[in-house]
């Protein structure tokens, strides 16, 4: 959600804020803000409703006095819309103290009932300025903004990052993180603090883990951590493996037709390593010993979104591979139901940002009832892989568009990576099988290369289908799942009606909603898969041809019997059945592209979303 940066050096603090909002945007982008104190000793903020830009035009044109001290927030609204008054900085102490806040403190409204009638009036709606008033407060009697923020943040429920500066107190700047996410970036005679790498990458790879319920006192030459019982702790550091021209646009239209154009990279680093001798090789996995890994008699995947169609996927080659019982569910939906767990099942969950607060919370819950936990996540230094057991990083790179789509290819190679290894260990795959079904994965980037080729014809269609209000998607099997990315894809961009369904479904419903123009894209099995999938799908499309259907069929290579029925076909290169759907999503990833650039729409910040959801 909310973007946070703080530094803390010699450089002037304005540039860096900037910069590390600007690469942190995509968390959130209502409204930004920033306070700085500059040499005399003055807090000055500026802050603005709207995206970045209106704040960097506004400091371009009447600047505000630099220092070397400042925090800078980019939001993502919860309480209060977003408005210049509930934008972030919030102040406390008079004005001298600015406090910026990723999350939601629960009990804010009692806090401010206290505050109210303790004679503080409030000049926002939101639940910062409860925190920004309390640490003001504390502040005045103790002089010193660690100790203020150590008493205030036990006072707060709910989930919270807060970072604080006071004008009293140049060359400090306290974080706290419970729930949410914080990182520390060290500098030499400068240090960092941001919600994820992104803010510092710029300058300095070398970075820290802050833990959970931790408290971070950062000056130019010392990073001092504590719990939220004052105990100094010594957390984890770690070198961030990309750099910051990793997070840029380089010339692209958009981050997403970057990202897109990563898709077999992101593939490819994530298999890099993880083969040797023809098998999969995942220490990580490995790790939790081959007694363990026999004994799981039931994977349970967690994840949101597209996370959890990569999940979907997955559970189709795992079952497979591994002979064990998948289940997926939404992050949201399972921990409310009281699922039944034991340590032998094997929660496993997927995670791009490694931060969605539904899914940090699955998790947490699936570890105190006794499940054993892995996390899939494609960000180094996350709250969801430090709260699980074992974790497979994808190595999708850094994912800016809001989104999803290298890592959606990654998460479903890493589900793969995951399924062979099971069954390696349980024996359910031959060695023979297991090299032949990697060789596969391994072929898989070239062919997303050969994919990627379709993206002019998309392009094309694109234009041609801007006034559509409805698309259909239909697909079988691991196509299911592609078929629900694809019409996710087109939701979240293009603002337009779109469902997913298996096609098998279509006669028990959906099909009443087919009328003469209604577009359907439908994901053809291979002609080669033995289990004839192939024809009921063409018979799928024939059945809606016959009620005026406008059909796309995106299928492989040579398959010329859907020709006579299709309105388009859009051409994959050929693979098996488990391995179409990482080359059938990009011509769905372009289109969802494609149809927002031709309505005018942003593509890489579509309307009312963050990229990282930390907020249940
Ligand atoms: C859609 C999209 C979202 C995310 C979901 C989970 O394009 O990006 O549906 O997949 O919010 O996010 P992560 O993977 O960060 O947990």
């Amino acid at each position: 959600m909310c973007g946070i940066v703080g530094y803390v050096g010699s450089r002037g603090s304005i540039d860096v804020l900037l910069g590390g909002l600007k690469r942190l945007e995509y968390r959130g982008y209502d409204s930004a803000g920033v306070a700085v104190i500059d040499d005399s000793g003055h807090l000055g903020t500026r802050k603005h409703a709207g995206k970045l830009g209106i704040l960097t035009d506004d400091l371009g044109a009447t600047p505000l006095t630099d220092g070397h001290t400042g925090i800078g927030h980019t939001r993502w609204a919860t309480h209060g819309g977003p408005t210049d008054e509930n934008a972030h900085p919030h102040l406390g102490d008079g004005g001298k103290l600015a406090l910026i806040h990723n999350g939601i403190i629960e009990n804010f409204a009692a806090l401010k009932e206290e505050l109210l009638a303790a004679g503080h009036s409030f000049t926002s709606e939101t639940d910062t300025e409860v925190a920004a008033l309390l640490v003001g407060d504390a502040f005045r009697r103790t002089g010193d903004l660690t100790a203020a923020m150590l008493e205030v943040v036990n006072r707060l429920d709910g989930a919270f990052t807060l970072l604080a500066v006071h004008a009293d107190q140049p060359g400090v700047v306290v974080g706290a993180r419970r729930n949410s996410p914080l990182v520390i970036g060290l500098g030499e005679g400068e240090n960092f603090l941001g919600s994820d790498v992104a803010a510092f990458v710029e300058y300095t790879h070398h970075a820290m883990e802050i833990g959970q319920d931790q408290l971070v006192t950062i000056r130019p030459d010392s990073v001092e951590v504590v719990d939220f019982a004052g105990t100094p702790v010594t957390p984890p550091t770690f070198e961030v493996d990309w750099d910051a021209s990793a997070a840029e646009k380089g010339g692209w239209s958009s981050f997403m037709a970057k990202e897109i154009s990563e898709e077999p990279e992101a593939v490819a680093k994530t298999i890099l390593g993880r083969v040797h001798d023809g098998l999969v090789d995942l220490p990580e996995v490995t790790a939790l010993g081959a007694e363990v890994l026999r004994g799981i008699d039931r994977v349970l995947i967690i994840a949101c979104g597209t996370a959890a169609y990569a999940g979907m996927v997955g559970k189709y080659a795992i079952e497979q591979w591994a002979r064990i019982p998948v289940d997926v569910e939404l992050a949201h939906e399972f921990r409310y139901r009281e699922p039944v767990l034991s340590p032998n099942t094997l929660v496993v969950s997927i995670s791009q940002s490694g931060e969605t607060m539904d899914t940090l919370m699955a998790v947490k819950y699936a570890r105190e009832r006794g499940a054993r936990t892995l996390s899939i996540c494609n960000t180094q230094g996350a709250t969801i892989p430090r709260e699980s057991d074992a974790v497979v990083y994808t190595h999708a790179g850094p994912e800016v568009a809001v989104a999803s789509t290298k890592a959606f290819v990654a998460q479903i190679a890493a589900t793969y990576l995951l399924g062979l290894q099971l069954g390696q260990v349980r024996g359910t795959l031959s060695d023979d099988e297991a090299r032949g079904l990697v060789a596969e994965l391994q072929e898989v980037p070239e062919k997303l290369r050969t994919a990627l080729g379709v993206g002019e014809r998309i392009k094309d269609l694109a234009h041609w289908m801007a006034n559509t209000r409805s698309v259909l998607f239909l697909g079988r099997h691991v196509g299911y799942p592609v078929a629900l990315e694809g019409a996710l894809k087109l939701k979240e961009l293009a603002y337009i009606h779109a469902e997913g369904f298996a096609a098998g479904e279509l006669k028990h419903g959906p099909i009443a909603l087919i009328e003469p123009g209604q577009v359907v894209f439908v994901l053809v099995p291979s002609p080669r898969d033995p289990r004839s999938l192939h024809s009921k799908v063409v018979s799928n499309i024939q059945e809606i041809r016959a009620r005026g259907a406008r059909v796309i069929a995106i299928a492989e290579q040579g398959d010329a019997a859907v020709l006579p029925y299709a309105d388009e076909v859009i051409r994959i290169p050929l693979a098996s059945p488990f391995f179409e759907p990482m080359l059938a999503v990009v011509p769905l990833h372009y289109f969802g592209m494609e149809l927002a650039a031709a309505k005018g729409l942003d593509v890489d910040q579509p309307r009312n979303l963050a990229k990282s959801v930390t907020v249940e």
